[in-house]
């Protein structure tokens, strides 16, 4: 058939603004964003991370300062992340369980403020132990069921210096089950999990270790539990189990090279689903529109609403504070 001649023409709706906005089908907002941001010892420190140009590393009072920017710009949450001092670290991640590590500490001091934003807190080993690793390791074994014994504890320690929402990342088998269990017998029934279910074996992740300073110190690599790239249904299974066993909501990760894997659990589970835009794809983007070779706000709002077109209800994101203040000047 002539379309042309039967009168359809998609470039119609096309033509002006109000109607492009008019049939637009999905829509970036606030309340998309997760906010990440990187913690460090000591006092009035915002310490920048080469390979995260505009990404800093803060102390405790600096990210309370921080937080009450993100409430202000009404981002509904932030996801903690410490660099530990390498003294702290050891084979064990021993630190991970101190209620005074800075993880606990930038909790406590957020908390007081009484804000109305969300704490995220990572439950991984990586940032406390000396070879790297997010578990327990035995010779080049990471051990699965001992590590997932420490991450309770870790998460109970968060969950005890006020995090509302456990994110556990290190991808051992069995351990969002045993994480709610642990929460519920200690008296945290309401804190929520996000649990990183497809969380992949990434070159994405590279500038991120810079910032907790686990890239120097890894052993070998993360392929015995994180996923391989090639896989999808694989993805549908550790989403599938995450649920089962209590899981909140769920995260892809990395985010824009596995779009597929977003729209898949979200397609298939219908629970709140997000991605998690990494460090390495962050560092893309700034490094293409450093050397002016895009337009760097542009490919920041295109690629936060490919996250929304593809399923995710929500986006964790370095450039959360940045778009948020786009956002809200009504760019
Ligand atoms: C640690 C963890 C990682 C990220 C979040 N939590 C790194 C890794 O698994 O090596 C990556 C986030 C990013 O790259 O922005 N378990």
């Amino acid at each position: 058939m002539d379309t042309l001649l039967a009168g359809t023409r998609m470039r119609r709706n096309r033509q002006s603004d109000w109607s492009r906005r008019l049939v637009r089908e999905n829509n970036l907002t606030v309340d998309d964003l997760i906010w990440p941001i990187f913690l460090v010892d000591g006092e009035n420190i915002r310490q920048s991370v080469p390979s995260m140009p505009d990404v800093v590393r803060l102390s405790v009072d600096e990210a309370v300062r921080d937080a009450e920017k993100a409430a202000k710009l009404n981002i509904p949450a932030l996801a903690l992340f410490p660099y530990t001092d390498p003294g702290l670290r050891d084979e064990t991640g021993s630190e991970a369980l101190n209620p005074e590590n800075l993880t606990c500490r930038a909790l406590r001091a957020i908390k007081a403020e009484g804000l109305n934003l969300g704490l995220m807190t990572d439950v991984a080993l990586d940032p406390y132990t000396s070879h790297g690793h997010d578990g327990l390791m035995e010779g080049e074994t990471i051990l699965n069921d001992e590590t997932v014994d420490q991450l309770c504890r870790q998460a109970l320690v968060q969950a005890e210096a006020g995090s509302d929402v456990i994110a556990p990342s290190d991808m051992m088998d069995g351990r969002i089950g045993a994480i709610r269990q642990a929460l519920d017998s200690q008296g945290h029934r309401g804190t929520q999990i996000m649990a990183y279910s497809a969380k992949y074996a990434s070159a994405f992740y590279g500038p991120f270790r810079d910032a907790v300073g686990s890239s120097g110190t890894l052993v070998g690599d993360k392929r015995t539990y994180q996923m391989d790239p090639a896989n999808t249904d694989e993805a549908l299974r550790e989403a599938e189990l995450d649920i089962a066993e209590g899981a909140d909501m769920v995260m892809v990760k990395p985010g824009m090279p596995y779009l597929d894997i977003v729209r898949r659990i979200k397609d298939e589970f219908q629970v709140p689903t997000y991605a998690y835009q990494v460090s390495g794809e962050y560092a893309m983007i700034k490094a293409a529109a450093g050397n002016g070779w895009l337009d760097g706000d542009k490919a920041m709002l295109e690629s936060l609403l490919a996250f929304k077109r593809a399923g995710a209800d929500g986006i964790l994101t370095y450039f959360a504070p940045k778009v948020a203040e786009m956002l809200a000047a009504g760019k």
